[in-house]
């Protein structure tokens, strides 16, 4: 409802059936179109013409339906699917004490933009007539009622692509499937609905040739976006929601400022924000409530799931699950960040690295082939190749401190419980069980202090490593 215009609006949305061409346990409502189930973005797009109240008719999987949306919706329960008039009449209770316009839509429609029903709203009360359809010239969309016109331009009914006669199936303009009524009307007329037809169900549409008969005035508007319409009933349709879907959120995206290289082969969720100047290479996906910063590049192939990222962070070939990556860091190729990973600004987390619930220091660097897992580790520390925290003991998991400047030798077994103080270091494939001072050199199975020679920490390639800095 626009905020001059007091008429109150309210809706109905039609998620009862069984969607059998899903061929699905799951009601067809839930289906998931970019991690969000499709009955969410229609009430979103209600949301934006601001109805006062939404009555949501379930049926099928009614519990789960009724979970998933919460209880900012009023619900109805249709408990045998006699048809979509049937379902719109089991709604009616619900609007009792209401008085107004109500917006029919079907939950199976999550590409209906709120300036469609704005478009729809608006040109029913800019009529005054009883009953608006949203229709279109569509002839390609074949399975769709068909609009038969009076002479004088109202509707006159809508017969099902099933029940056409040939004259019939030949009309251009289609049902898209979203009404708005006066509450009166439906109440009037939603009850003398009969079943006679190919399915034996009591049809919504039929309400138009019953008012109509009545001398009630049906008018249609036509919508030029013909996307907007597409009903999902089969897994096909499913996928093609699912692009359309992707592609305006990548388009919005890319009108703020980010560069999208392959749209195709990039996918991001709706709860995701983006800063501008990132680059989105191929085969990345960002998910859930992902915040990635400025001037990023991401991918090839990165997923993204719930996590942070800074500014000008470099992530490739690489998983993050619940992780946090700040400013100036590069992770990947091939890593993988579990939950509660936090990488320090100007880190970098090199190939086949996986860490899980811990903390890398600021310009920490853990460059190959690690398992850090319930570890802190301080800043500019150096983890060689192949270091391992050994964080479980086979019955609880222990925690791993490596202090600023540290420098753990290539292939390190570092058995938590364990402490590593700043500026020690651990000499190639020791096996550190116990804490090592500040400054102090360990080395060998299991490793004990040495007197600080260079070549005992060597790095993989060869060379006398630097404390502190890359291997
Ligand atoms: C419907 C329209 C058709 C229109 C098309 C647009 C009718 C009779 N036909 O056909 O004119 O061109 O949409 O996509 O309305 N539902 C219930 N309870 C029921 C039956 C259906 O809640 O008893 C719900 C379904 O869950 C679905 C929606 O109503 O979300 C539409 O039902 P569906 O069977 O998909 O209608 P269509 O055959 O697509
Ligand atoms: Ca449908």
């Amino acid at each position: 409802m626009t905020p001059q215009d007091p008429t109150p609006l309210a809706s109905i949305v039609l998620a009862a059936g069984k969607g059998t061409r899903m061929k699905s346990e799951r009601a067809k409502v839930l289906h998931p179109l970019l991690g969000r189930p499709m009955l969410f973005y229609v009430l979103d797009a209600l949301q934006e013409v601001q109805v006062e109240r939404t009555v949501l008719v379930i049926g099928h999987e009614a519990d789960q339906v009724r979970q998933v949306c919460g209880p900012a919706h009023r619900y109805a329960e249709q408990t045998v699917q006699r048809g979509t008039g049937h379902a719109v009449l089991t709604a009616l209770p619900a609007l009792e004490d209401f008085e107004g316009q109500v917006l029919i839509l079907y939950g199976d429609m999550p590409l209906l933009t709120g300036a469609v029903l704005q478009e729809l709203y608006a040109a029913h009360l800019a009529s005054g007539d009883d009953l608006t359809v949203l229709t279109a010239d569509a002839p390609e969309l074949r399975d769709f009622g068909r609009i038969v016109r009076q002479p004088d331009g109202h509707v006159e009914r809508i017969v099902e692509a099933r029940d056409c006669d040939p004259a019939e199936y030949a009309l251009k303009e289609v049902n898209l499937g979203a009404y708005c009524a006066k509450v009166g009307l439906l109440r009037e007329f939603l009850p003398r609905i009969g079943s006679q037809n190919a399915q034996n169900e009591i049809y919504l549409t039929d309400l138009v040739a019953l008012a109509s008969a009545a001398g009630r005035p049906v008018g249609a508007v036509q919508t030029a976006d013909l996307e907007s319409s597409l009903g999902v009933n089969s897994r096909a349709d499913l996928a093609q929601a699912g692009l359309v879907l992707n592609r305006r959120m990548l388009h919005r995206m890319m009108l703020d400022g980010v560069t999208v290289l392959d749209p195709a082969s990039t996918w991001v969720e709706p709860g995701v924000r983006v800063g501008p100047d990132t680059e989105i290479l191929p085969g990345t996906m960002l998910s859930g409530q992902t915040v990635i910063g400025t001037g990023c590049v991401l991918g090839p192939h990165a997923r993204i799931v719930d996590s942070r990222v800074g500014d000008r962070v470099r992530i490739q070939h690489s998983v993050l699950l619940q992780a946090e990556v700040e400013d100036e860091a590069t992770v990947g190729p091939f890593a993988y960040l579990r939950p509660d990973s936090r990488i320090g600004p100007g880190a970098r987390v090199g190939d086949f690295v996986e860490i899980k619930n811990s903390v890398i220091g600021a310009g920490a660097k853990v460059p190959h082939l690690s398992y850090v897992g319930d570890a802190d580790v301080g800043s500019r520390a150096n983890i060689g190749c192949g270091t391992i925290t050994c964080n479980y003991d086979g019955t609880a998991k222990h925690r791993t401190v490596i202090g600023e400047g540290a420098f753990i030798g290539s292939n390190t077994s570092l058995v938590a419980p364990v402490r590593i103080g700043a500026g020690a270091a651990t000499g190639a494939g020791s096996v550190v069980v116990r804490d090592v001072p500040a400054g102090a050199l360990v080395a060998g199975v299991p490793a004990r202090p040495m007197r600080r020679r260079d070549d005992v920490c060597q790095s993989p390639d060869g060379q006398t490593p630097n404390r502190g800095e890359e291997s």
